[in-house]
């Protein structure tokens, strides 16, 4: 499989459920979620593993889902459950799988074959959780890993990541940065989304919004949810502005003008703008369109 451009599919909303939960996953269908995570992992029990595999696997086959982008989050390969839930997830059809605690590259190439062996048809994705401390230090090999596989997003787990590395991040997540930073970059060199971590404290509003804001200033994507009332400040949050967007199409017609032709640089509004703005400024106006073609 050859490697794919960056993905301009939005990924500004990413709701965690539990596999377990049946009536979170069927009022996620009247959610404004862009992509749902269908939860095997951390928020389902053992006991519950092979009733929420059943479950899940029912609910992505029954569909319903409409435009969001439907991922089911497997147990790891080396977990007893982790084959079993791909081999599902395979025969049920969701968009892709996200699979835990990857910290290697030999472990996404693993978890493509998995995929492969499980009858995901090409265009399926993997995207990877980035939660230990190995997967930080080898986040530029797992990033490279993309190169001809089906890979294509890391999404940051701090909680797993501050219970092994023992960081105690206040509200403003200092202790995250490099790890943060680090997985954006990575995954922008390879062409892969990046989405950020969630926020536990589904009371306070405001934290979240700061987070968010945070999240977008770092370079992620998207930010990943655990509750309904989370989604509509996220997607509002991941989503270029009004300002923005009328400054890239201003850039965009500067130009096409015909005294700009075969210009490298030019002046939009007193501002200095090259063709990288010119660039930039194409893509923002991609993800609004992505962004309108949802509603
Ligand atoms: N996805 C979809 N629906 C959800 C939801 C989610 N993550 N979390 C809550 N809901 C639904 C509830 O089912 C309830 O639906 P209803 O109005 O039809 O009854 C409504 O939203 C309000 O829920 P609320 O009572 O505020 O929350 P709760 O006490 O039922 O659940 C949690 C709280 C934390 C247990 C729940 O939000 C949850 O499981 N979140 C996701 C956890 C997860 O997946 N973690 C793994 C990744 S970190
Ligand atoms: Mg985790």
């Amino acid at each position: 499989m050859t490697a794919r451009p960056t993905s301009q599919r939005p990924r500004r909303s990413c709701l965690y459920m539990p596999g377990a939960n049946t009536k979170a996953m069927e009022k996620a269908k009247t959610l404004p979620a862009d992509v749902l995570l269908l939860d095997l992992e951390d928020s389902v029990a053992p006991e519950a593993k092979d009733t929420a595999r059943e479950q899940v696997a029912a609910a992505v086959k029954a569909g319903g889902y409409g435009k969001r982008e439907v991922i089911v989050r497997v147990n790891a390969l080396a977990s007893p459950w982790g084959r079993e839930d791909i081999a599902a997830a395979g025969a049920a059809g969701p968009d892709g799988i996200l699979a835990p605690k990857v910290e290697s590259a030999e472990q996404v190439r693993a978890l493509d074959a998995a995929m492969t062996s499980a009858g995901f048809p090409g265009e399926a994705t993997l995207w990877v959780m980035i939660e230990t401390p190995r997967a930080i230090l080898n986040i530029a090999e797992i990033a490279a890993a993309a190169n001809g596989a089906r890979l294509a997003c890391f999404v940051m787990g701090l909680n797993d990541l501050a219970k092994e590395t023992r960081a105690r991040a206040g509200a403003d997540r200092a202790a995250f940065f490099a790890a943060m930073s680090l997985s954006v970059t990575a995954a922008r060199a390879e062409g892969l989304s990046a989405i950020d971590g969630v926020y536990n404290d589904i009371a306070d509003a405001a934290g979240f919004d700061a987070e968010c804001r945070q999240g977008l200033e770092f370079g992620f994507d998207g930010k990943t949810l655990i509750h309904p009332s989370q989604v509509d400040v996220a997607n509002a949050v991941f989503a270029p502005t009004p300002d923005e967007i009328a400054r890239a199409r201003a850039v965009i017609e500067a130009f096409t003008l015909p005294e700009n032709a075969g210009k490298g640089v030019i002046k939009v509004d007193g501002r200095m703008t090259e063709l990288l703005h010119l660039e930039e400024a194409r893509r923002v106006v991609a993800v609004s369109d992505a962004i309108s073609q949802l509603a």
